[in-house]
């Protein structure tokens, strides 16, 4: 399959939209941005669309998708029931990257769901993302852009390295906002659950429900069986590389590093170290790369998975992670982070 790239940044971008939106239509796989990362996008009510981006991505399929809509009354299509709590949430949240989890209605079907009896679902805040819906006439159900377990595609050149040949149209918009993908959160249960944090951070999530609680499966391996959301149970976002993360305070983390990186130059490999812009000049050797500012969680989020392919294109034999203050979006941060290192994560400085 020839694969094609529009730019949405010209005079042309509405052209450009109106051919994604066609081939959604025709229940084809069209990739396009939001303001989280880069999605996979078919129609959501035809289960063979459905299927197709499965086929493209590779991707289990028991692990559900996420479904876009561009108003909040396409809810009602969706499910069964809109508590209370969904409507503060969307009146606080939507649009923006926060997905919430409903009871499904009988419209939406198991291939999207991964036959559980919910849906999750989220209203993108972007506006090629909210053009694609409106004009393809349904609502996208779409996962990140990227194969099956590599870093999700935050700029249209990641998604051109996963699905080149194997989808018709990346839609391009430049490089994503946040970063990382969204928040999910859990209302079906009493309180309310964190499966996975994102761009609308707890701290925001607690404003208006102080009873909010974080799933176990957000920072560490979640034992079989007890996965509320199936994507806990993959490993993700993972750089071809092994990665280890090192947490703790910086004065403990860095000579740690710098001794494992000094033992993989000794083993004749070529190290990369992740690190920020407070600690990057204190390594000697290897590649080091910074996600960004300590104090600022956001600008590390949005450059996180740039980082974790370019130690792919730099072709580091293993990575070193510092990990981060879990405060606002350090969460989401370290949450991929320690996905990405399939858990490896040694607290420095404790013997
Ligand atoms: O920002 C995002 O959320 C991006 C953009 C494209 O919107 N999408 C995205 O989709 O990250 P994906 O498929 O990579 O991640 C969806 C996550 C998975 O962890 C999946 O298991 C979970 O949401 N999920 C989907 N439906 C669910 C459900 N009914 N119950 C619990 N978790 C669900
Ligand atoms: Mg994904």
């Amino acid at each position: 399959m020839n694969t094609r790239i529009l730019t949405l940044m010209d005079a042309a971008s509405k052209d450009s939209i109106a051919l994604g939106a066609e081939y959604i239509r025709q229940g084809q796989v069209v990739a396009f941005p939001t303001e989280t990362v880069y999605g996979l996008g078919a129609d959501a009510l035809n289960p063979q669309a459905v299927l197709r981006i499965f086929e493209a991505k590779g991707r289990p399929a028991d692990n559900p998708l996420i479904v876009h809509i561009d108003a909040f009354e396409d809810l009602l299509f969706l499910t069964a029931e809109i508590p209370q709590t969904a409507r503060r949430l969307a009146e606080a949240f939507w649009p923006g990257p926060l997905t919430l989890i409903f009871p499904k209605s009988a419209q939406v079907p198991d291939a999207v769901t991964a036959g559980l009896p919910t849906v999750a679902v989220r209203i993108p805040d972007h506006w090629a993302a909210r053009a694609l819906i409106r004009q393809s006439g349904c609502p996208i159900g779409a996962p990140s852009a990227n194969r099956s377990g590599r870093p999700s595609p935050t700029c249209a050149d990641h998604v051109w390295e996963d699905m080149q040949g194997r989808i018709p149209l990346i839609l391009d918009g430049g490089g994503t906002q946040v970063g990382l993908e969204s928040t999910v959160l859990d209302i079906t249960s009493d309180p309310p659950v964190l499966l996975r944090p994102g761009g609308v951070t707890l701290e925001m999530l607690q404003t208006l429900l102080p009873q909010v609680v974080v799933d176990p499966g957000v920072l560490a391996p979640v034992l079989r069986g007890a996965v509320k959301s199936p994507g806990m149970k993959y490993q993700h976002y993972a750089p071809q590389a092994p990665m280890h993360i090192f947490r703790g305070p910086v004065d403990k983390l860095i000579p740690r590093i710098r001794q494992e990186a000094a033992a993989a130059c000794g083993r004749g490999e070529t190290p990369g170290i992740l690190a920020t812009e407070e600690t990057k000049d204190a390594y000697g050797a290897g590649i080091v790369l910074s996600m960004g500012a300590r104090q600022k969680p956001g600008e590390m989020a949005a450059a996180l998975f740039a980082r974790l392919r370019e130690f792919d294109r730099l072709g580091v034999d293993i990575i070193f992670a510092e990990g981060v203050d879990q405060a606002r979006e350090g969460l989401a941060v370290m949450n991929r982070l320690a996905r990405a290192a399939g858990f490896r994560i040694e607290e420095a400085g404790v013997e």
